[in-house]
């Protein structure tokens, strides 16, 4: 199962000097996405304008991150973050009359903020318990009145991975929408939206997706995006630019020029993913991290995910100093990712098992001592 860092690692210049295990928020920059900014850069510097070829890059970039999640590139919409895309998702429901909406504990804070901005809405939380989101939560929490359900695929504080397939089969009986944030799975653990019955779906480029940040992808699906009229739309969501009609299908939840030089890198990324195959790297990552987890309790740190349930594709131990513990860990080129009173030990395909056990080392070595 070491087979994909050994493949890998030499395209990752800083994996030969640091032990990077922070992709739950920035992974490691590869060679090939590095190429591919400084193409940008180059473009502009040395062809004076760059505009139909970064346009050209823009429609590679979707047609990637349709692959990675079994979409139809009309149904992938480029938006500048997360949040915007749930912002945009927000501003489009207005046709269906309903104006209740269900989001998790487990959602990242800036689901929170989207829909407290909305103040048209009103919202219930699904409080976890035991550090899940059973099943049986979604069957109470949502009703009649409720026009989305917003759910994180994966929870970012811990890697709790939920059933997103069970979920979308609730919010269809029960007549609600549901918008998944994938920021913390897309590149590492397999999304098929068609399957799983998903009806909106975000994920930024810069963690596990090997991008940088300014961009992020926002799926609708077809039937549903032509259908729907986002108040935040501008040029990038209109026929041509220019014709006073909404795009088909997502583009409409588009508005204006993309980062371009995210856009480069993200094309350049989604490629590298795509030809190693989400399940693969899926594979790899869950078993280094199931063996780093049994390491973990072996020295005495507390995990922070529940015991039961799937693998994270992170190992996230309790620590009261998390960032101390990372400033640390920094000065020893040991890259984590604090958050909370957590720290995330997240690894991709190019991390080994021996990687994740000397971060662990140092983490116990830091305890001990203090
Ligand atoms: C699960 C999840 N959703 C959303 C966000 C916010 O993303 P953005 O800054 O692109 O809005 C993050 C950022 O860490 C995240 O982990």
């Amino acid at each position: 199962m070491e087979h994909l860092p050994q493949k890998y690692r030499q395209l990752f210049p800083t994996v030969q000097t640091h032990t990077m295990l922070a992709s739950c928020s920035q992974s490691a920059l590869a060679e090939p996405v590095s190429r591919a900014i400084k193409d940008y850069h180059d473009s502009l510097l040395h062809m004076g304008t760059n505009w139909n070829e970064a346009i050209e890059k823009t429609e590679s970039a979707r047609n990637e991150f349709a692959k990675l999640i079994g979409a139809e590139p009309d149904e992938i919409a480029i938006v500048p973050s997360v949040s915007d895309a749930l912002v945009s998702a927000a501003s489009s429901l207005s046709v269906f009359g309903k104006k209740h909406v269900v989001y998790t504990e487990m959602d990242f804070p800036s689901v929170s903020h989207v829909w407290q901005a909305q103040s048209d809405y009103t919202v219930s939380v699904i409080p976890s318990i035991d550090g899940e989101l059973p099943l049986e939560q979604y069957e109470t929490y949502i009703m009649d009145e409720t026009v989305l359900t917003c759910v994180p695929h994966v929870h970012y504080r811990d890697g709790f991975v939920q059933d997103v397939k069970a979920i979308a089969e609730i919010t269809q009986r029960k007549g609600s929408l549901l918008f998944v944030d994938a920021y913390q799975s897309a590149g590492h653990i397999p999304i098929d939206v068609k399957a799983w019955g998903v009806d909106m779906l975000a994920a930024g480029t810069r963690k596990y997706l090997l991008g940088i940040p300014g961009m992020a992808f926002l799926y609708v699906r077809k039937e549903l995006a032509d259908a729907l009229k986002p108040k935040t739309s501008a040029w990038f969501g209109w026929e041509s630019g220019f014709e006073a009609a909404y795009a088909k299908g997502a583009r409409r939840f588009q508005t204006g020029t993309p980062a371009f030089i995210s856009v480069y890198a993200a094309a350049a990324a989604l490629s590298l993913l795509n030809h190693i195959g989400v399940s693969h790297i899926r594979d790899h990552v869950k078993t280094i991290c199931a063996d780093a987890c049994q390491y973990a309790a072996e020295k005495g740190l507390q995990l922070a995910a529940a015991p039961s349930g799937e693998q994270p594709g992170m190992v996230a131990i309790r620590d009261e100093r998390a960032l101390e513990t990372a400033a640390l860990l920094k000065k020893k080129k040991v890259i984590c990712a604090p958050r909370d009173a957590v720290i995330r030990l997240a690894p991709h395909f190019y991390n080994t098992k021996d990687e994740l056990r000397h971060a662990i080392d140092e983490i116990a070595a830091k305890t001990i001592h203090m």
